[in-house]
C-alpha cells in the first residue's frame, strides 16, 4: 500500500484527497529533522512538508525509495531541489492558491486607506472622537495602478474595477488587459496618475528598490502605497521619508525587506508608528482558504505523479504529462541527460520482446525524464536491469 506522511499541520484537505485515492496518511503537527526526519523519509513512498522542514541533501540521499515530495506552500527553498532532481524525486507546490486571498486584501487596504481608517480607529480605542469627511475619498473613480500584472495583479484590477475604480497596469510583458484596464508604457507614467499603488512584481534583481526616491518623487501628493509583493521592492527609508513628510497619504506594507524568522522574534521597521500605515505580518496570502486549496492541490499533483508519472507543475523536473494510464503498464524512467540513454532504454526493452505503444521523453539540466507506454508489462529481470543500469538514476511501473 502506498503511504504518504504530511508533516507540520497540512490542512485536512490533502489528507482527504490522499485517503480517498486508497493512501495510508500518517500526519504529525510539528516539523522534524535529524534521525527522526530520516525515519519517516525511509518509510514512506511521498512526503508533504510546510516551510519549517528542512530536506536536505543528506535527508534526501537517505531515502532510496522515496517518491516525491510535496511543498504545502507556495516557497520550494527549504528543499535542497538538485539533490532531490538527482535522486530522481519531483517537488511539487502550490504557487497560485493564494491569490484570491492576497487580492482580497490589496482592495479592502485601498478603501481602509482612502477613508484613513488606521489613523481614525486609533484615536477611536484612545478614547478620541475624530468625526469628519476631511481626507476621506471612496474608492469609486479613483485610479488604481497595478505594477505587475499577472495571477495576483490583474485579480486586483477585476475586483478593484468593480468597485467603480479606473485601472492602468505596468508590466514587463505584454498582458492581456482584463475588464477596461489600460497598459502604461512606463512605470513612471502609470504611478504619476494613481491615487493608488499597488505592487505585484517577483523578487529579481531588476525589482530591487523599483519603488526608490525618485520613483515616489512620481506619485500624485497625498496618493497610497499598496505593497504585498515582496519586501525587496520598496527602498523602505525611502518611503518612511515620504509619509514623514506627508507627500503621501497613506501605505499599506505586508512585505520587508528583513521579516522576523519566527513570531517569537522581534519586529523592526522605520515605518512604526506612522499614521495612515497599515503594517501585516506577511499574511496577504494566509487564509483558510488558501490552506485548503494548497492542501488540494499538492495532493493532487503528488497523485498525478503517483498513478500516471505526471510531473506537470514539478519545480526541479523535467515536465510530462503522458495523461492517464490506457497501456497494460507503463515504465517511467529517470536517467541522466547524455546521449544514448532513450536508446539504451529502447534496446532494453526490446530485447524483453516488450512493444513500446508511446513515448514521452522531456529533458531539464542533467536530467531526462521518459514515460513510455507498453503492450505489457517487462519482465522482473528487466525491471533488475533498468535498475542497476549506468546512468539510469531510477525506473517504476505502472501496471493496470
Ligand atoms: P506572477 O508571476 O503571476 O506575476 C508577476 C508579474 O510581474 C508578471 O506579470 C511579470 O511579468 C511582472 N513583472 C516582473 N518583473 C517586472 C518588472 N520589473 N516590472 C513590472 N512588472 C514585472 O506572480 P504573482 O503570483 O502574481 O505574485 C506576485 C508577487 O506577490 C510575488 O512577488 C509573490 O512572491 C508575491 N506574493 C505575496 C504573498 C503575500 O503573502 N504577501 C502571497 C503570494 C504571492
Amino acid at each position: 500500500m502506498t503511504t504518504a506522511i504530511l508533516l507540520e499541520n497540512i490542512h485536512a484537505s490533502a489528507t482527504a484527497r490522499l485517503g480517498e485515492a486508497g493512501l495510508k496518511v500518517e500526519r504529525r503537527s510539528g516539523a522534524l529533522a535529524g534521525d527522526e526526519l530520516r525515519q519517516v523519509l525511509a518509510s514512506h513512498d511521498l512526503v508533504g512538508i510546510r516551510s519549517a522542514t528542512h530536506l536536505r541533501g543528506d535527508d534526501i540521499r537517505s531515502a532510496p525509495d522515496l517518491l516525491s515530495i510535496g511543498c504545502f506552500c507556495i516557497g520550494t527553498s527549504q528543499v535542497d531541489l538538485d539533490a532531490a532532481t538527482a535522486a530522481g524525486i519531483p517537488v511539487f507546490n502550490a504557487p497560485f492558491s493564494n491569490t484570491r486571498s492576497v487580492a482580497e486584501l490589496v482592495v479592502s487596504e485601498a478603501v481602509m486607506l482612502l477613508r484613513k481608517i488606521p489613523e481614525k480607529n486609533a484615536l477611536a480605542h484612545a478614547g478620541k472622537w475624530a468625526k469628519g469627511a476631511s481626507g476621506a475619498f471612496e474608492a469609486r473613480g479613483k485610479t488604481i495602478a497595478i505594477v505587475g500584472y499577472g495571477n495576483i495583479g490583474s485579480q486586483v484590477g477585476v475586483l478593484a474595477e468593480s468597485m467603480g475604480m479606473r485601472v492602468v497596469y505596468y508590466d514587463v510583458l505584454a498582458r492581456l488587459s482584463l475588464g477596461s484596464a489600460r497598459a502604461a508604457g512606463t512605470l513612471e507614467e502609470a504611478v504619476s496618475q494613481a491615487d493608488v499603488v499597488t505592487l505585484h512584481v517577483p523578487a529579481t534583481a531588476r525589482t530591487r528598490n523599483m519603488i526608490d526616491a525618485h520613483v515616489l518623487a512620481q506619485f500624485k501628493p497625498g496618493a497610497i502605497l499598496i505593497n504585498a509583493s515582496r519586501g525587496t521592492v520598496v527602498d523602505i527609508d525611502a518611503l518612511a521619508a515620504a509619509l514623514r513628510d506627508k507627500r503621501l497619504g497613506g501605505a499599506a506594507i505586508d512585505v520587508f525587506p528583513e521579516e522576523p524568522k519566527t513570531n517569537n522574534d522581534p519586529f523592526v521597521s522605520p515605518l512604526q508608528q506612522l499614521p495612515n500605515v497599515l503594517l501585516t505580518p506577511h499574511i496577504g496570502g494566509s487564509t483558510e482558504e488558501a490552506q485548503e486549496n494548497i492542501g488540494t492541490e499538492v495532493a493532487a499533483k503528488l497523485l498525478n505523479f503517483l498513478n500516471t508519472g505526471g510531473t506537470i507543475g514539478a519545480v526541479n523536473f523535467p515536465e510530462v504529462d503522458p495523461g492517464p494510464l490506457h497501456a497494460p503498464a507503463r515504465l517511467l524512467n529517470i536517467h541522466s541527460n547524455a546521449p544514448g540513454a532513450l536508446a539504451a532504454l529502447n534496446t532494453l526493452l526490446a530485447q524483453d520482446g516488450v512493444n513500446i505503444n508511446g513515448q514521452h521523453l522531456q529533458t531539464r539540466g542533467h536530467t531526462g525524464y521518459v514515460v513510455t507506454d507498453l503492450d505489457r508489462a517487462p519482465s522482473d529481470a528487466l525491471m533488475e536491469s533498468l535498475r542497476t543500469h549506468a546512468g539510469f538514476v531510477r525506473s517504476r511501473l505502472l501496471v493496470r
